[in-house]
């Protein structure tokens, strides 16, 4: 049975709402999939970025799926072994962002890799308090994919970047929604292989 309940994660007050509405019609939450962001921040480094487009980027990329996820939470602990999916991007790797020799040193939005790191921080803080409950909870990036997000951004990539489609995109993040028990938490993905944060 398919349902569906249209969320502004700038809107936490509607978040309770949502899980009755969940509660009612199913009972519990199996999958968790936490993928909506924006990217309006492309080339905006931190001190050339205003104030309004950090904050909202923050609040609809990483303060929303953090309330939904705790909202949620309730519902994900009557499933029998419920997971959590954060996409998050490679954009948002420390150990990359920390390297001054990167070649993508050059490639910043403050607020999108900001809002991601911290989207990461809600992935292993969110496992370590589920792990008890067979609730498992990771992170991933899909790659580049042809989507919405991109297309103004990549004349600038050119030839270098070859665009997944959003099903290729999507693959890992169906493998993470239906590991097995024995499968990773608290962890970092891309192509179904651990990356470092
Ligand atoms: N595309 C890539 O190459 C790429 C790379 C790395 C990571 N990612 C990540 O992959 C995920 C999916 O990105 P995408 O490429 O599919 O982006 P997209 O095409 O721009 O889609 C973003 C989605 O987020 C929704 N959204 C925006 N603001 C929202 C809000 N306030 N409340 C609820 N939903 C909202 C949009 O809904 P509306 O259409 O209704 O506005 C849209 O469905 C994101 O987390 C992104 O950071 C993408």
């Amino acid at each position: 049975m398919a349902s569906h309940v249209k969320i502004d994660l700038a809107m936490s007050s509607m978040f309770p709402a949502i899980a009755n509405k969940i509660h009612e019609e199913f009972g519990r939450l199996d999958v968790l999939v936490n993928n909506a962001s924006i990217l309006t921040d492309f080339g905006k480094h931190p001190s050339l970025i205003d104030e309004d487009t950090y904050r909202r980027v923050i609040e609809v990329n990483q303060i929303g799926p953090f309330l939904l996820t705790r909202a949620l939470t309730p519902l994900l602990k009557k499933s029998s072994s419920a997971r959590v999916v954060n996409v998050s991007s490679q954009a948002a790797q420390l150990s990359q962002l920390s390297d001054m020799h990167s070649p993508w040193r050059d490639d910043i939005c403050a607020a999108y890799q900001s809002s991601k790191i911290g989207v990461n921080a809600n992935t292993v803080l969110f496992a370590k308090e589920l792990e008890p409950f067979g609730i498992k909870v990771n992170s991933y990036c899909p790659g580049w994919v042809d989507s919405g997000m991109n297309l103004e951004e990549l004349p600038e990539y050119g030839e270098n970047v070859k665009l997944k489609t959003p099903r290729e995109g999507a693959d890992t993040a169906i493998w993470l929604a239906t590991l097995a028990e024995d499968g990773p938490t608290a962890g970092f993905f891309t192509e179904r292989e651990a990356i470092s944060w």
